[in-house]
């Protein structure tokens, strides 16, 4: 695989962690665990690629709001553990840590752990490693389109005066984020459930049964393949 072909930048809906663990009789947050592995399995696979960025959906904001709280608790248990546990790899690899999504609603200590987490990092620059927690797509183009709005007036000029839609971009979620070349969805569904809405306007979309804690080297390997195959045109002729 020579390197030309490669994404810079993957997106993941990492879906399926219940049904993985309801096949073996788990309780859900068994599979929650393993998808936790799953994502490090992936992380460090990317890295061994010379991918340079790469985002996972962990919780929409739709999950946040509709799921048992006994669900999202433990989910935010899961997620305060495993940052800590990444501080040292983090660290070491260089690894920038970076989060979108609403975090005020969130408990104190999750709130703490991303704060630690993004602190430790802020520096980072071999790789961009960002989790969507309490993620929605509409929401963030709502929150962005807002502030967009509140700085042209604040400037003097009228909202819709001299835009062009790439100015949005500056007011998203993390400013920084690159469009992602390849979004992989596991668990077998073919749908973006509110995730980078505006971000994968040119996006290759792999959708795969395999649920995500199944989710390994080789089954990344045909994703990665997939996207090698692909002719992309954004709206030219080639
Ligand atoms: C994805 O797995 C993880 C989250 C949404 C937090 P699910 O929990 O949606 O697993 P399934 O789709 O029920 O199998
Ligand atoms: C999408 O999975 C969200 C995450 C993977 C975090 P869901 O399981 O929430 O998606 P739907 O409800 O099947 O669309
Ligand atoms: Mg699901």
């Amino acid at each position: 695989m020579t390197r030309a072909i490669l994404p810079r930048h993957i997106a993941f809906i990492m879906d399926g962690n219940g049904r993985w663990a309801a096949k073996r009789g788990l309780p859900r947050v068994k599979g929650h665990e393993r998808g936790a592995d799953a994502i490090s399995t992936i992380m460090e696979e990317l890295r061994r690629l010379g991918i340079l960025e790469a985002t996972f959906y962990a919780l929409s904001s739709e999950n946040y709001e509709r799921r048992p709280a006994r669900e999202i608790r433990r989910l935010l248990d899961l997620l305060v553990r495993y940052l800590d546990s990444q501080a040292e790899t983090l660290k070491r690899e260089r690894i920038k840590f970076a989060v979108i999504g609403r975090l005020d609603p969130l408990p104190a200590e999750a709130i703490a752990a991303i704060r630690r987490a993004s602190a430790l990092t802020a520096a980072h620059e071999r790789f961009t490693f960002r989790l969507a927690i309490n993620y929605g797509s509409r929401r963030e183009i709502m929150d962005a389109a807002c502030a967009l709005a509140r700085a042209r007036a604040s400037g003097g000029q009228a909202p819709e005066r001299a835009s062009e839609p790439d100015d949005l971009r500056a007011f998203l979620y993390d400013p920084s984020m690159t469009d992602p070349d390849l979004l992989i969805r596991t668990g077998g569904q073919s749908r973006l459930s509110n995730f980078l809405l505006w971000q994968c306007s040119y996006t290759e979309l792999y959708f795969t049964d395999t649920l995500w804690p199944s989710f390994g080297k080789a089954q990344l390997a045909r994703a990665i393949e997939f996207y090698a195959r692909t002719t992309r045109k954004f709206g030219a002729v080639r």
